[in-house]
C-alpha cells in the first residue's frame, strides 16, 4: 500500500493522472444530480412564474447590463441576511432564465428589493438616482419612461421559457399580451382572471403615466416583485407545511 503510494509521490505525471481521477469523480457526485434538476430543487409555497409584464421588466433588466453592479442573491452569512433579509432559496429563481445571481456588486443585491420603495421612488430613482440617492453612482435610466413596451411579443417570451421548463398553460401564452395591459392598469375588466393565473401579482399603474404601458412600468412591476413570493414570516425549511 505505502510503496504504492510512494509511487504516486515520485512520479508527477502519474500523481496529475491520480489527482484528475479523484477529482473528476468529485465533480461528478456533485453535478449529476443537478441534471436531474426537479428533484433538486425544493418546491416552496409562494413562488409563482413571472407575469408577462415582470418578464418584460426582466428582459429590459438584462438589456440595460443591470447585472453587471447589482447581484440578486443573498448568501447565508449573518451580515448579508442582516442588510437584505432571508438568504434566497434556490426555489426563489426556478423560473429565471437565465438566472440572475452574480457576484458583483457595485450596488446593493437587489434579490429583495420588491416592496422596500414605493413605485415613485423606483421611478424617480431609475430617471435620475442622484435625485433620491445624492452620492449615486448609478446610470440614470429616464428613456425607459419614454419607450412603449411590446405586448406583442408577450405570447412568444412565455412559449421561450415554457420550453426551458417554466410551467406557462396555454391558458397564460393565449392571454400573454392582454394581461401584460391589465398588470399595468388597475382598471382592467379581466382583473380578476388575471389575478387567478398569477397568484399575488400586484396590477398597478407603476411610472405614474396611466395612459401608456410604458418599458418604465415593466421594470418597476419586475423590481417590486423579487423576493416578495416565499413569506418569510411563516417560511421554515424543511417544514412539510412549506413545501408542495
Ligand atoms: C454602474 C453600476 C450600476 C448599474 C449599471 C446599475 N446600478 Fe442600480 N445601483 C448602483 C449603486 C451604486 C446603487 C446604490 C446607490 C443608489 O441607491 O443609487 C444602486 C441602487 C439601486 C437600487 C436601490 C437598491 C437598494 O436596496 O437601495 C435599485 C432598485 C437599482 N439600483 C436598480 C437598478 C436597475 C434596475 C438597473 C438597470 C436598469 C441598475 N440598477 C443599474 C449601481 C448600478
Amino acid at each position: 500500500m505505502w510503496n504504492f503510494h510512494k509511487l504516486l509521490e515520485k512520479h508527477t505525471m502519474i500523481l496529475i493522472v491520480g489527482i484528475l481521477i479523484v477529482v473528476s469523480l468529485g465533480g461528478l457526485v456533485q453535478i449529476t444530480p443537478l441534471f436531474f434538476i426537479e428533484s433538486t430543487i425544493e418546491r416552496v409555497e409562494g413562488v409563482r412564474p413571472y407575469t408577462p409584464l415582470e418578464l418584460a421588466g426582466r428582459q429590459i433588466y438584462i438589456r440595460e447590463g443591470c447585472y453587471t453592479c447589482h447581484s440578486q442573491m443573498i448568501r447565508p452569512l449573518r451580515d448579508e441576511v442582516e442588510r437584505y433579509g432571508h438568504y434566497s432559496l434556490a426555489a426563489e429563481s426556478m423560473y429565471d432564465h437565465p438566472f440572475q445571481w452574480g457576484s458583483k456588486r457595485t450596488g446593493p443585491d437587489l434579490a429583495r428589493v420588491g416592496g422596500r420603495y414605493s413605485d415613485e421612488w423606483q421611478r424617480d430613482h431609475l430617471i435620475n438616482p442622484r435625485s433620491v440617492v445624492p452620492e449615486s453612482v448609478m446610470p440614470p435610466y429616464a428613456f425607459l419612461q419614454r419607450a412603449d413596451v411590446d405586448a406583442g411579443r408577450a405570447a412568444a417570451h412565455l412559449r421561450a421559457n415554457r420550453v426551458v421548463g417554466v410551467p406557462y398553460t396555454d391558458d397564460m401564452v393565449a392571454n400573454a399580451a392582454g394581461d401584460m395591459r391589465t398588470q399595468g392598469d388597475p382598471t382592467a375588466a379581466d382583473y380578476d382572471a388575471f389575478t387567478a393565473r398569477y397568484p399575488n401579482a400586484v396590477v398597478r399603474d407603476f411610472d405614474g403615466d396611466p395612459s401608456r404601458l410604458t418599458e418604465m412600468d415593466a421594470l418597476i412591476a419586475y423590481l417590486q416583485h423579487l423576493g416578495t413570493g416565499v413569506d418569510f414570516s411563516t417560511y421554515e425549511a424543511e417544514a412539510p407545511g412549506n413545501l408542495r
